[in-house]
């Protein structure tokens, strides 16, 4: 099946069912400030989610361009997209029995439709078995959807192919802060071998890949954060197009579809590798293709790259595509070629990207020029500043911020070149640090020399108590893995992050590091209370205890115990679970002389 048949059926078979076709609305929202693209169909609809009057009608079939950047790191896997097309249906709030028949457009008929559309050999034709879905568990907010659930059994779904899954999964919206939200109903096909399609659904096995996902937007988030029912019930639902035309075709790969093949020979073409020979120039390739795609797009509606909102995720884009292209041996200028044939693939469907070709090329090769200057420059001065972060860890916020201000180079790219020199960090850390510093920044500059700075104060706070507790697993994590010599030779806690030395004078290993840093969140999800008991030094001591600062306490110590991974001698504060620690992250490890190390780790 292509894509424009795949499109066409979804449209005929809603019009078949009363529906009225609207055009994809742009990717750049035109009246709404909240978010920076149209990540979803629901998003330049929700004014008629909340009641207003679509003009036309409120049964409608669409097909929406998205763009989503916040799974941006997933993108160079098989099915994750920057930019996708949106098959959706919606009821908005429609009341009428469909045919005569019936109770309305709710969930039942949403559901029994997705049905038909999937299985029906007049229409997708998928095959009954290898379907499973998932459907709203319940919690404090809003009840497990039995009626969704029945729906499904009423259709022949057994059991063991209906997951029930928490918000999670199986939420939607709102789109920004506040509005319309509900429970939803998605659709995997599974994509794996077909003689042994499991009778068990399992929704973490990515074999089983989303196609579609119906939501019921019947609540309202409040922005205290509570949920109230909407008055008008609507549908809205989703299928991904570029998956859905690979599942059909039985590809596991979104970008063997005619929808990418034509970009990928280019690719090939153009770096003289061949698709599927290499798993990193593979990945390379489809993010190339992915964000080449998504750019085109995005100045089909006159955005030029910038550093401020869509503009700055637009050179991200065309930037990352460019980063990627050298690393898999592109020589010179080639967005422009690519993009070529992203114009060519979608020249019926999409006219906007032919009409504004000139703009598109002017403004990819003009950013590309400007990028290939920045990053000759800016490899440089990462080398640099990466040299200083050994020796000042601390200044990663303030160094990666000063090379997007002073520089111009990018932060992800600066992430990635202190990355290839060595230094250790978490990225979303790294990224709220940055929109810290860039937020800091901008409020200094509103309140001058009224800015105080506070800090340096000894606290027990809810955030240095995580670190002292995670500070307690890092040593047993060390132990474990490095050896049981291992002790601490000294500890340092902020609210902002922890430190932590001991003797090691080998060298400590990534896979070490990692193996460390798993273990203790390993710990930390087994959610093991943290117990305390007053005892005599000694007693403490014979127990087993850690306790290496004896002289520090007095005759009576506090000995802390978390299951049976850790137990040591401590004046505390600590969490009473493992699991109020959140996240634990190892940002560096150094050699500070004399055979110690240090580990700088933080907690999210
Ligand atoms: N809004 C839902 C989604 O994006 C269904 O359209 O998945």
């Amino acid at each position: 099946m292509t894509a424009d048949e795949l499109r066409k059926k979804y449209i005929s078979f809603f019009q078949e069912r009363g529906h009225a076709v609207i055009p994809s609305a742009p990717l750049i929202p035109e009246h709404d400030p909240s978010v920076l693209f149209t990540t979803a169909g629901m998003h330049p609809l929700v004014p008629f989610l909340l009641g207003e009057k679509h003009p036309a009608g409120n049964r409608l079939v669409d097909v929406q361009k998205c763009l989503r950047t916040d799974d941006i790191d997933e993108v160079g896997d098989f099915c994750h997209h920057t930019f996708f097309e949106m098959l959706g249906n919606w009821s908005l709030g429609d009341p009428a029995a469909p045919d005569g028949i019936g109770t309305g457009y709710f969930k039942k008929e949403a559901i029994a439709w997705s049905w038909e559309f999937l299985t029906s050999d007049k229409w997708l034709g998928l095959k009954p078995d290898m379907l499973a879905v998932s459907v709203f568990a319940g919690d404090q907010d809003a009840a497990f959807d039995q009626e969704a659930y029945d729906v499904w059994k009423s259709l022949g779904i057994s059991d063991s192919r209906i997951a029930r899954l928490p918000k999670k999964n199986n939420w939607w919206g709102p789109a920004g802060q506040t509005g319309p939200c509900g429970p939803d109903t998605e659709m995997f096909y599974w994509t794996g071998d077909v003689h042994h399609v499991p009778e068990q659904f399992d929704p973490d096995n990515s074999q089983w890949v989303e196609i579609w996902n119906d939501v019921f937007m019947q609540f309202h988030k409040q922005s205290d954060g509570t949920y109230k029912p909407l008055m008008q019930k609507n549908v809205d639902t989703g299928m991904g197009l570029e998956r859905t035309l690979a599942v059909l075709n039985g590809q596991d790969d979104d970008y063997q579809t005619e929808l990418f093949i034509p970009i990928i020979k280019k690719i090939e073409e153009l770096s003289n590798k061949r698709y599927g020979d290499f798993v990193d120039s593979d990945c390379a390739m489809r993010i190339i293709a992915d964000h080449v795609r998504a750019a085109s797009f995005l100045m089909a509606e006159k955005l030029e790259p910038s550093n401020v909102e869509q503009g700055y995720i637009l050179r991200r884009l065309i930037r990352r595509a460019v980063r990627y292209g050298k690393q898999i041996g592109i020589q010179g200028f080639f967005t422009v070629q690519i993009a070529q044939t992203v114009m060519d693939i979608y020249q019926d469907t999409y006219p906007e990207l032919n009409q504004h070709k000139g703009f598109i090329q002017e403004q990819l090769l003009r950013e590309e020029e400007k990028f290939v200057k920045t990053l000759e420059r800016g490899v440089k001065i990462v080398k640099q500043y990466a040299r200083k972060l050994h020796e000042e860890p601390q200044d990663l916020g303030k160094i990666v911020f000063d090379l997007y201000q002073t520089y111009g180079f990018p932060l992800e790219l600066t992430l990635e070149e202190l990355k290839r020199n060595g230094v250790l960090f978490s990225s979303p850390e790294l990224h709220s640090l940055f929109e810290e510093k860039l937020k800091h920044h901008q409020e200094l500059s509103r309140a001058g020399a009224e800015q105080k700075f506070k800090g340096g104060l000894a606290d027990h706070s809810e955030q240095t108590t995580k670190y002292h507790t995670a500070t307690h697993l890092l040593q047993a994590a060390l132990r474990t893995i490095l050896g049981e010599h291992i002790e601490q030779r000294g500890s340092n806690i902020t609210a902002e992050r922890m430190r932590f030395d001991f003797p090691y004078p080998d060298k400590i290993t990534p896979e070490q590091i990692k193996q460390i840093e798993d273990l203790v969140n390993r710990v930390i999800n087994r959610a093991i209370p943290v117990t305390m008991q007053e005892m005599s030094f000694d007693e403490a001591k014979q127990s087993g205890a850690l306790g290496l600062f004896a002289s520090r306490y007095g005759k009576r110590v506090k000995v802390y115990t978390i299951g049976d991974f850790s137990k040591e001698i401590c004046g505390g504060p600590h969490v009473a679970n493992t699991k109020d620690i959140g996240h634990f992250i190892i940002m560096k490890v150094e050699s500070i002389g004399q055979g110690l190390k240090r580990i700088r780790a933080i907690v999210e």
